[in-house]
């Protein structure tokens, strides 16, 4: 069992606001008080955080010691610092690589790797879809933006991870497809707010149809309040058992119902020969 002790100025947070990571990163002040124009991010990652710990001791991956993490889209690193920090407090030592295609928060975030002394955390410049490193028990994306989630669900389906944690962020293909479709679920929306809420929805769903079709048991979580970010949907998801076709059925009968093509993730299954057409 993992004990990682909160021990925040502010009870309700397991992330210590006086962390040397969090003022290297700009959470907090020199005081050690988180900024006011930072809170929302600290609630985020904070609460992702916790859901990720509860989720890992349920896993084989807190037996072995070494734990091995990848965080895609890892911006600024909030989260990737997070999880390092409080995986280390479980005495789990953790090794953890971010990949972002921005490389100015990529210097930045290894040069606060250095000046915190988290020595197996590594940051990477370049697409995820680029990133090919062999395996991690558990793979995480925090607002990702678009496809980006998907390319992290890839990762961790592929690799068979043990654990798979995303938050996704904007995306855009469903509603292409929404925009042109014929069917009846989708004549009778005439907002464009509704159809895009309607396509976000879709996609999320989509990814949670195919987590299951390759043997992951997912929850759906409101993990923050809207109060802090409108994209405030978790998908958590752990490996259970192998691949199962009736689920990846029932997935193709919904892209009939609503009129979509399938989503990224559905494609990158295919070319990897994960999916079989009938
Ligand atoms: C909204 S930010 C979130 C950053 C961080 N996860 C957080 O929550 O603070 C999204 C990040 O994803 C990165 N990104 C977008 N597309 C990407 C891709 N295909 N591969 C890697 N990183 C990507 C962006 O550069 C950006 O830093």
């Amino acid at each position: 069992m993992i004990d990682v002790k909160p021990h925040n100025r502010d009870k309700n947070y397991r992330i210590d606001s006086d962390s040397l990571f969090l003022k290297a990163l700009g959470i907090s002040n020199d005081a050690g008080d988180v900024k006011p124009n930072m809170y929302g991010k600290y609630r985020q990652v904070c609460r992702f955080v916790e859901l990720f710990i509860e989720r890992i001791e349920r896993t084989q991956a807190v037996k072995q010691k070494r734990v091995k993490v990848l965080d895609i889209g890892s911006g600024k690193g909030y989260l990737t610092f997070a999880m390092y920090d409080q995986l280390t407090q479980a005495g789990l030592n953790p090794k953890i690589d971010g990949v972002d295609t921005r490389s100015e928060m990529v210097d930045l975030c290894n040069e606060a790797a250095q000046t915190s002394g988290f020595e197996n955390l590594a940051f990477h410049n370049m697409k995820a879809a680029d990133f090919v490193q062999g395996y991690y028990d558990a793979i995480v994306a925090l607002h990702a933006c678009d496809t980006a989630t998907d390319d992290a669900l890839f990762y961790g389906i592929r690799s068979k991870s043990k654990l798979i944690v995303c938050a996704p962020c904007c995306q855009h293909e469903v509603l292409v497809d929404l925009q042109k479709s014929e069917t009846s679920n989708r004549k009778f929306i005439s907002h464009g707010l509704f159809l895009q809420k309607q396509a976000d929805l879709i996609t999320d769903n989509s990814r949670v149809m195919l987590l299951r079709a390759q043997g992951y048991q997912v929850d759906v979580i409101d993990f923050v309040s809207t109060e802090h970010t409108q994209k405030n949907t978790l998908i958590a998801a752990i490996k259970k058992s192998k691949p199962s076709p009736k689920h990846f059925h029932e997935y193709e009968a919904y892209k009939k119902t609503f009129g979509f093509n399938g989503i990224k993730l559905e494609s990158l299954m295919r070319e990897a020969g994960l999916i079989r057409s009938e």
